[in-house]
């Protein structure tokens, strides 16, 4: 059983902190959850009607609980002091400058929000790692917090494994939840606390108590297969597209096996999302780091094979549109890195658009829930140009049918299903001829195109 009147606080109101905040708040009415944040706007918008992510269900969650027991806050000083757990959930993202630059995770944010817990605590807290860290991060948190010498921290690990998309059914029904922790009297006591909070809805055989080291290193291992996964299946369109055989075929053939089983064998454009590549370089860059350059290169492969999955799509459609793409235009349906999210993180969207532009394509984009100052703010990063230059190369539309209007060529990146509905004889007619379909996520019906007219390319796919 849960203590009465347990005070959680989360440090992090993103993709992570908030969705799983609010969760555990639905689930535990007499825990007070407190998710704090340096971002006001960020804030203000969790505040709102107008939340700051999509997620399907989330809204619903949030507002049965905002004002009871869940709260939205940039009081950050007082919710630490008030706590008895606190969960940190901020970005871990990749370095940019120093050691390990491109590969290694940025503790930054961490490390400062662990010296804000250490400088304003005053009672003993536990210290939830929700981050993905590296492997023995817990240590180095445990140093930082115990610095001050004030008061008693117990470290825990217990990784996040939600999809986004998927994020409240994920949290609502998960797999497993894992919680890692040392393993002295006091380490066991905490893991207890927090495995008692889940406990409200997972069942007690979902919940994992382990060791904070295999803990973290689960993390990194899970993405890492699961990416590698992906970018299996797509190794594997590569040989389909060059022998005539079909990768859904293939995969189902393959996953009806029960050893491999039939999910995460979708070939794509090439995985995107916030955490698969900066997940597998941080591993990447600890087997380095442990003296293990194999199992580094083995590891690195997955991402390699991802970047030619986005070359080998550009590549196609540039040599089906008779190997040249310059002053054509070219509609992208989908610009967020999976259906039913408005992340654009990593989305294999920005790749492809940046070469695109590269070969003066015109290129006319519409996703049905990604900001237009998102695409803006992508696209210039990626070509290295102000928003007036790459206006010459890109324009947003409202809608599928009239990001088609005038094209060469329509290429699906994303699989929003309403792409499946379109009118594509309307299509058709407005689309110049010969009118190329390019469809990156294999969710078209390619024969009922094909019969319309259009030409259609599709991954791993024989023409
Ligand atoms: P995010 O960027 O959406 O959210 C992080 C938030 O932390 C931001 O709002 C930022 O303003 C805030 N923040 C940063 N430093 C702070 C500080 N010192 N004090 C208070 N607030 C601070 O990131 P995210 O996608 O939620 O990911 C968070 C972590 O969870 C990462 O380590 C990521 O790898 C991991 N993770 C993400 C997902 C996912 O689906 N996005 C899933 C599992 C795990
Ligand atoms: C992934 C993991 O699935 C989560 O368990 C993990 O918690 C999370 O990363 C994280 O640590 O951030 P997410 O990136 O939100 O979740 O979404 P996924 O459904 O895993 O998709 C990732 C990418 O792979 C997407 O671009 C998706 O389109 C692509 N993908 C996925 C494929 O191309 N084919 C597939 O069969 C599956």
């Amino acid at each position: 059983p849960c203590q009465d009147g347990l005070k959680i606080c989360c440090i992090g109101a993103g993709y992570v902190g908030g969705p799983t905040m609010s969760v555990i708040a639905l689930k535990c009415p007499e825990i007070t959850v407190n998710i704090v944040d340096i971002s006001e706007p960020r804030i203000a918008a969790w505040n709102s009607d107008n939340l700051p992510i999509y997620e399907p269900g989330l809204d619903k969650v949030v507002k049965a609980c905002r004002g009871r027991n869940l709260f939205f806050t940039t009081q950050v000083d007082q919710c630490i002091k008030e706590a008895d757990i606190i969960f940190v959930a901020v970005n871990t993202p990749t370095k940019k400058v120093g050691i390990g630059a491109g590969r290694a995770a940025d503790l930054t944010y961490w490390e400062l929000a662990a010296r804000r817990i250490a400088q304003v605590a005053e009672t003993p807290k536990i210290v939830v790692e929700k981050s993905t860290v590296p492997i023995k991060t817990a240590e180095a948190i445990s140093a930082v917090l115990h610095g001050a010498g004030k008061t008693q921290f117990s470290v825990l690990s217990n990784p996040e494994f939600l999809a986004e998309g998927t994020a409240i059914e994920d949290l609502d029904a998960p797999d497993r939840v894992l919680i890692g922790s040392t393993l002295c009297e006091e380490g066991s006591k905490a893991s207890q606390t927090l495995a008692d909070v889940y406990a409200h809805w997972v069942p007690r055989e979902k919940i994992l108590q382990t060791n904070v080291w295999s803990s973290e290193l689960s993390k990194l291992v899970a993405n890492s297969f699961l990416a590698q996964r992906v970018s299996s299946i797509n190794a594997v369109s590569a040989i389909c597209e060059a022998s005539g055989a079909d990768v859904d075929e293939v995969a189902r053939a393959v996953g009806m096996d029960t050893r491999i089983g039939p999910k995460f064998m979708k070939a794509s454009v090439g995985f995107g999302g916030s955490c698969f590549q900066k997940d597998i370089l941080n591993l990447v860059y600890l087997c380095e780091s442990m003296g293990l350059p194999e199992v580094a290169h083995y590891f690195h492969q997955v991402v390699q094979m991802n970047d030619l999955q986005k070359e080998r799509f550009v590549s196609r459609i540039i040599h089906g549109l008779f190997n040249t793409i310059t002053g054509k235009k070219i509609a992208l349906l989908g610009f967020a890195f999976k259906k039913d999210t408005g992340d654009t993180r990593e989305s294999a969207a920005i790749e492809i658009c940046r070469r695109f532009i590269e070969e003066k394509a015109q290129i006319a984009i519409y996703d049905p829930k990604v900001e237009e100052e998102q695409i803006w703010s992508d696209l210039t990063g990626a070509c290295q140009m102000d928003k007036i230059e790459v206006q010459k190369y890109v324009t947003l539309c409202p809608d599928a049918i009239t990001a088609c209007d005038n094209a060469h060529a329509m290429a699906v990146v994303t699989e929003w299903d309403e792409f499946k509905d379109i009118n594509y004889n309307k299509v058709f007619e407005k689309m110049i001829k010969p009118s190329f379909v390019f469809d990156g996520r294999n969710v078209l019906d390619h024969e009922l195109l094909r019969k319309i007219g259009f030409i259609v390319y599709a991954i791993g796919k024989p023409l």
